[in-house]
């Protein structure tokens, strides 16, 4: 057996860093308490294994355990392995993608059934995939030691090569589109040019619209019911939702804005990630 301890509580979301002093102190009044024999595992904003390595370091604890950073980097615990990060280019990540995409259809068929269930969880691992940014510890070694690198806010420049565009889009539409490719295409090769293809459609410069018409302080009404579907919503048929009245968008503002004068006054990072 042994014990997880996240060093926040549920309540406090991903709006603060997890304290890990607290996961220090539970590991020395274990081990005082006579039960050293009881592995502890500390969790909460890990994204590099330099963070992992630091963190074990610091606090006592026997390991690790990595959430959203698992879900960005897939391949986070070959970096814990090796001590050391892979900073893949686009077409590598996309390999990592489509192998992804492959176990989907391995566990849940290479069917239209099989892609249905899948589509519970590919387009929607793409709200982490997206986030991805590397970040070799010689560059980010020092920054990490002043706020957790999964708290980053590193905004994505226009001049960035089409397929790194696409893989960095955080709009569902765009997640979407993602993954049909990438469950359709043959090869690895075959997905790298259908989604630089997909980056220089007019459907997807729509979504770079709809995607700076709904930015910073209002992406969570990107969220949304939307009045007219997007063209690959058109495509899978799906209904769009009622819309909201201008007084309800009005008092989700309001409320978003209370909670981000608290957030920001207990000295949380606004929007949390
Ligand atoms: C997609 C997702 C689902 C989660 N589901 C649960 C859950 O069901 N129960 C739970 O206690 N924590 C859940 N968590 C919280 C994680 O276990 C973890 O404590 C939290 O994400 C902080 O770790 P991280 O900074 O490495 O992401 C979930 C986190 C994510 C990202």
């Amino acid at each position: 057996a042994g014990i997880t301890i996240h060093g926040r509580t549920a309540q406090q979301g991903y709006s603060k860093n997890a304290d890990w002093s607290l996961v220090k102190q539970a590991v020395r009044e274990t081990r005082e308490a006579g039960y050293a024999h009881v592995p502890i595992i500390g969790n909460g904003d890990i994204l590099t294994h330099y963070e992992a390595r630091r963190r074990m370091h610091e606090t006592g604890v026997d390991s690790v355990m990595v959430g959203r950073g698992a879900l960005t980097k897939p391949w986070i615990f070959k970096e814990f392995e090796d001590d050391a990060t892979w900073t893949p280019d686009a077409k590598e990540r996309v390999a990592v993608y489509r192998t992804l995409a492959g176990y989907m259809k391995d566990h849940f068929g290479d069917d239209a059934m099989g892609r249905r269930k899948s589509w519970n969880f590919l387009p929607w691992h793409f709200e982490f995939l997206s986030r991805y940014r590397p970040y070799p510890e010689d560059e980010f070694g020092a920054q990490s030691l002043e706020q957790p690198l999964i708290q980053n806010r590193n905004v994505v420049s226009d001049d960035l090569d089409p397929l790194e565009a696409v893989l960095a889009n955080r709009c569902s539409d765009a997640h979407d589109a993602i993954a049909s490719i990438l469950w359709e295409s043959d090869s690895d090769q075959d997905a790298a040019t259908k989604l630089t293809e997909f980056a220089e459609s007019p459907a997807f410069k729509d979504i770079l619209e709809t995607g700076r018409m709904n930015s910073g302080e209002d992406k969570v009404l990107v969220n949304l019911p939307k009045g007219t579907p997007g063209k690959w919503e058109k495509r899978r048929g799906r209904n769009p939702g009622p819309k909201r009245t201008d007084e309800e968008i009005a008092q989700i503002r309001a409320e978003r804005a209370d909670k981000k004068a608290r957030i920001l006054a207990e000295g949380g990072v606004w929007p949390p990630n």
